[in-house]
């Protein structure tokens, strides 16, 4: 996605998630469960202050289930429900729509108390780019719906978008955020799993990067997907026999570039397996 984050649009982004808040009951915030604090921004908690909060951890399809259960169990607050989905293949929307229903249980109950009808959560989607946004309030309406964001100079009229079953009503513009680039790992992350394009950062390095995660995180699924015995320690030893057995060779030497991008693209493409690029512990979160 070619959005390019200058302060202005950072102030922009946060504005119109500000104006929002004020219609709604939850936000929803997604993120990737490969790399679920890498993909979140950097300001969230400052900018949804106060309102409920479901944390979404998306591409669960992708995501190593262990992992994701750690973090799952790690992002839970007191006003903080959080789910895994797969929003590609709808999977988990029920688990997404009761964690929103557990947020606003007292205050529904005490609604209902003096007589009054809740009626239908209102809750705004949250997202870096290409988290899955789109792909999710498609998959919760049950019917494409042409998303787009909020765009400098772009005004567009709200419309709320009634859930499947009607207990939802989400708002049709997902808030787009930033996400933290100003931290290098959290970029290598970001690309490695296709968040980011990449020509952001040097492909190599990228591949470098992912070579020495995987080895060192799931090494096991990396020997069987490339055929390796004995995985080398260095990584550019590592792309390279991942070049060779793969017969990327011209003139004696290992394309480099080609080995690179054939890594990045199995990782993103799970030929890999399953795999999740960070854990709570990593953040001395567990
Ligand atoms: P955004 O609005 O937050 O920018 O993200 P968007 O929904 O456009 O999704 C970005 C990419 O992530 C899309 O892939 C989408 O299909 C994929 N995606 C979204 N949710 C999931 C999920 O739960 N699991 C998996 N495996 N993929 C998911 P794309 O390659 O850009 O498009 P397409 O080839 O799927 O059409």
């Amino acid at each position: 996605m070619a959005i390019q984050w200058f302060p202005g649009h950072m102030a922009k982004a946060r504005r119109q998630v500000t104006e929002k808040l004020k219609l709604i009951d939850v936000v929803i915030e997604l993120v990737d469960a490969r790399v679920p604090q890498s993909s979140r921004n950097p300001m969230v908690d400052e900018i949804t202050e106060g309102k409920p909060r479901l944390i979404v951890l998306n591409k669960a399809d992708m995501a190593d289930p262990v992992v994701t259960d750690a973090w799952l169990r790690a992002l839970k607050r007191d006003d903080i429900e959080v789910v895994a989905v797969d929003a590609k293949h709808s999977k988990g929307l029920k688990q997404l729509m009761s964690g929103a229903e557990k947020l606003m249980q007292e205050k529904h109950d005490r609604m209902r108390e003096k007589g009054r009808n809740p009626g239908p959560i209102r809750a705004l989607i949250i997202g870096i780019p290409n988290v899955g946004k789109s792909t999710l309030i498609n998959r919760l309406a049950g019917r494409n719906i042409a998303v787009t964001g909020d765009r400098p100079g772009v005004t567009k009229r709200q419309q709320w978008i009634k859930m499947k079953g009607g207990e939802m009503e989400l708002l049709d513009t997902p808030g787009i955020l930033w996400p933290k680039f100003e931290d290098q790992m959290v970029g290598y992350r970001l690309a490695a799993t296709g968040a980011i394009k990449d020509d952001i950062l040097n492909l190599d390095d990228i591949a470098l990067y992912t070579a020495r995660e995987l080895s060192a995180r799931y090494p096991e699924q990396l020997k069987e997907r490339f055929k390796i015995d004995q995985l080398p320690e260095d990584a550019v030893e590592l792309l390279e026999l991942i070049g060779k057995k793969r017969g990327l060779v011209s003139g004696g030497y290992v394309d480099f570039e080609k080995a690179s991008e054939l890594l990045l693209n199995e990782l993103r493409h799970e030929k890999i397996g399953r795999v999740s690029l960070e854990t709570p512990a990593d953040h001395d979160m567990a």
